[in-house]
């Protein structure tokens, strides 16, 4: 049996925890979750090599080790640093990082499009979410924004490069669940694009998780676009008999009424692809673009959202609605003036508010 190596501690935001050596200071900080948990907008556990591009996980080191107390003078990426026995981190204790990471928004701002009222991504777009927490009200940036020859790389997937803040996970899932990647981050520095090489199209059998992964609307469902906001749909949990080598047939199907309008891989609550089986359950594209009947799926029951997303703000489980009191107050007469419009408009018709 191999020896197992003694835990290490680390203090995070003056909580103190032991974790395995060799774990980041952004997973010692997923351990405690909360607001102790730097964001991520390029790391993704289930992506080997992810990380180190946003600069948005920076933390400070008060203390490097138990050996070496010393403070590290610059803002380290939690992403990348490993902890040390005796560390001492801090994240939303520290001002320096609020600083910085309001500064970081503000750079990913610069050239991102405030184009949320028509984004398929808003609602669960990680860098509007970062907006609302760091951003600032106005931009001091005076210069014309990044603009992009449109590509079209494919049936299934919409690509939107003005939105795309360049972290890499798409490529990632190219690499590493596809034989073969046929796009990649094209130029340099203000120049920098994602492109396919000579415009071909992005078709392969996994090719639709790097919507899942892109944390912002750069890639998004073509056949979902303008359909709907996601806050409207109701995400339920599904699963099918899929014969894809790789596919784990585990799915959200985002629904209004019986009609499903998009099929996505599960996510967890950091928004990554939930695992299953110790594996990162990825799906493929039958799974996601062939099957929109709910007829398809066994379906589970209805997914857990987050109380602060957005997304579960028009679900009211278990909503007991407020007895008719007009009748009572006009002494049993029925009121001639009010006019149910719905019945006429068909507003609201097809959702079931639950
Ligand atoms: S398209 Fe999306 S996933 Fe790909 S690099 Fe840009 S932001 Fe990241
Ligand atoms: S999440 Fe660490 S640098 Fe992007």
């Amino acid at each position: 049996m191999s020896e197992q190596k003694p835990l290490v501690k680390v203090t995070i935001d003056n909580i103190t925890i032991d974790v395995a050596p060799g774990t980041t200071i952004l997973n010692a900080a997923r351990t405690i979750g909360g607001d102790v948990t730097p964001p991520a907008m390029c790391y993704y556990s289930k992506l080997e090599g992810s990380g180190g591009k946003c600069r948005t996980c920076l933390v400070e080191v008060a203390a490097g080790s138990t050996a070496d107390p010393r403070p590290m003078p610059k803002l380290v990426a939690s992403c990348r640093t490993t902890v040390m026995d005796g560390m001492v981190v801090k994240n939303c204790t520290s001002e320096r990082v609020k600083d910085a990471r309001n500064g970081v928004v503000e750079f990913l701002l610069m050239n991102h499009p405030l184009d949320c009222p028509i984004c398929d991504q808003a609602g669960e777009c990680h860098l509007q979410d970062l907006g609302y927490q760091h951003g600032k009200e106005g931009t001091r940036f005076e210069f014309a924004r990044r603009t992009f020859e449109k590509i079209d790389i494919g049936p299934y997937i919409q690509l939107h490069m003005t939105r795309c803040i360049l972290c890499y996970r798409c490529t990632y899932v190219a690499d590493q669940l596809t034989p073969k990647r046929v796009h990649g981050i094209l130029q340099r520095g203000d120049h920098a694009e994602i492109s396919t090489y000579i415009a071909r199209a992005i078709d392969n059998d996994f090719s639709g998780n790097m919507i899942d992964v892109c944390p912002v609307g750069a890639l998004t469902d073509k056949t979902f676009r303008f359909k709907n906001r996601v806050w409207f749909t109701k995400p339920v949990d599904a699963h099918r008999d899929c014969t894809t080598p790789g596919c784990c047939g585990k799915t959200t199907l985002w629904l209004r009424g019986e009609e499903v309008y998009r099929v996505t891989s599960r996510k967890d609550e950091w928004g990554e692809v939930q695992s299953f089986d110790g594996k990162p359950g990825w799906i493929c594209n039958s799974c996601r673009f062939d099957h929109k009947k709910a007829t398809d799926w066994v379906i589970e029951g209805p997914t857990v959202i987050s109380r602060h997303s957005v997304i579960s703000q028009g679900h009211y489980v278990g909503m007991v609605k407020p007895a008719e009191t007009i009748e009572k107050v006009m002494d049993g007469r029925t009121p001639k003036l009010l006019m149910d419009i719905h019945s006429v408009s068909e507003v609201n018709t097809k959702q079931e508010v639950k």
